[in-house]
């Protein structure tokens, strides 16, 4: 079997870890196409080289740009790689531009595509991310979902036939790695200036289009983070970077203390050296569940709903809307005591993921 990845964002970069390590253990050939759509060093190569991920066989560049642009110009240089390498699968990760691109081109060709982490749902169409993953879920063959929840929505939708319950290749990676860092094997995380790793700090991220791109709702979300009376370490993506640019607004005030994105290995080295989270991430707020770090999530829903269980995450779209006393008591709350299932895998989602794909068509003789 040959199967085409097709990556490009950072978060599809963790995801594709797992995969290519478990396709490393069997004869089946492994393509890797890197769209380019994130081209930072931090926000990029750092996966490759932190979390052994082979070179990308195939780069496509495409860059930044406006949705269309980005999209289209994805989807025009995916034809000609995919028609060449003509593969038994392709798969495509998660929700990015690269993600509906991936899976636009694929289906035109007629190569059969799967989607991993399918089935995942905000039900806010304001997302970009939620167009990207239902129009996905409706192109692709087989729908590889993380959990039982997405596995409901995708039976929702009339797609319960073409979809297998994988479980989350996040898990893989981010318990691999747990263990690592747990057993010394990488170095401290460099926080940003101004954060002591030895006394308690809430570990910060902000980059959805939602919150950044709304000048006053920014500069809100920004004061709420600066107002808390820990410090706050504030990875700040290049997102964030440039509209807090354009919008004259100075992230280092107060508590926060600003750095860049760090690494796979920092990066959880820091939400285990921290207090809590507050973020808008998907990827992070599963990694704090999975870490034992409570979580505040700056947004209006989730799609990781299970999280929300046992008061491990909460969702606060506008902190404002508290009082100041509440959005500390929120944001500083101590992990809960209850204990947690394992909603989101036994962390041997990739080798299943390459199972169901040897296993051909959903219905097919092959299968
Ligand atoms: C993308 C995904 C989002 C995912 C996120 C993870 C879409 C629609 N969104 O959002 O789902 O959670 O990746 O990070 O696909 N930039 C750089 N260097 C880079 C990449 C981006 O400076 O390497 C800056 C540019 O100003 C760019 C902006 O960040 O315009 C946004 O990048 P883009 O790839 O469009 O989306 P993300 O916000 O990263």
């Amino acid at each position: 079997m040959k199967v085409v990845s097709i990556v490009g964002a950072r978060p599809q970069l963790v995801k594709l870890a797992p995969i290519a390590a478990a396709f490393a253990k069997t004869d089946h050939k492994h393509v890797i196409v890197h769209t380019g759509q994130h081209y930072d060093v931090n926000l990029s190569d750092v996966f490759f080289s932190g979390l052994g991920i082979p070179d990308p066989d195939v780069h496509l560049g495409i860059g930044s740009g406006s949705h269309g642009v980005q999209t289209g110009n994805t989807l025009a240089a995916l034809d000609p790689v995919l028609a060449a390498e003509s593969p038994d699968w392709v798969l495509v990760y998660g929700d990015t531009n690269s993600t509906l691109a991936g899976a636009l081109s694929a289906v035109k060709q007629h190569l059969p595509v799967a989607h991993l982490e399918a089935g995942l749902r905000s039900f806010n169409r304001r997302m970009p991310e939620e167009h990207n993953r239902v129009l996905t879920d409706h192109a692709a063959d087989l729908l590889l979902a993380p959990t039982e929840e997405a596995m409901r929505h995708l039976a929702a939708e009339g797609l319960a036939g073409k979809s297998v319950l994988a479980g989350d290749v996040m898990v893989d990676v981010c318990l691999r790695m747990r263990d690592a860092v747990r057993a010394g094997q990488h170095p401290q995380p460099q926080l940003p200036p101004g954060i002591d790793p030895t006394q308690p700090y809430l570990l910060a991220t902000l980059h959805r289009a939602e919150n950044t791109d709304d000048p006053r709702l920014l500069a809100e979300l920004i004061a709420s983070l600066a107002a808390l009376p820990l410090p706050v370490a504030l990875l700040a993506h290049p997102r964030l970077v440039a509209k807090a640019g354009e919008q004259g607004l100075k992230l280092a005030q107060g508590s926060v203390h600003v750095g860049r994105p760090l690494g796979y290995a920092a990066m959880v080295a820091a939400v285990i050296g921290s207090v809590g989270v507050v973020t808008d991430s998907g990827g992070l707020q599963k990694e704090a569940y999975l870490l034992d770090r409570p979580c505040t999530t700056l947004r209006t829903e989730t799609e990781w709903i299970e999280t929300l269980e046992g008061d491990w995450n909460r969702l606060v779209a506008r902190p404002s809307a508290l009082s100041a006393q509440e959005w500390i008591d929120t944001a500083t709350r101590p992990a809960p005591a209850a204990p947690r299932g394992l909603p989101y895998g036994d962390g041997r989602a990739a080798e299943r993921v390459v199972q169901f794909l040897a296993g051909g068509l959903p219905g097919s003789s092959l299968a």
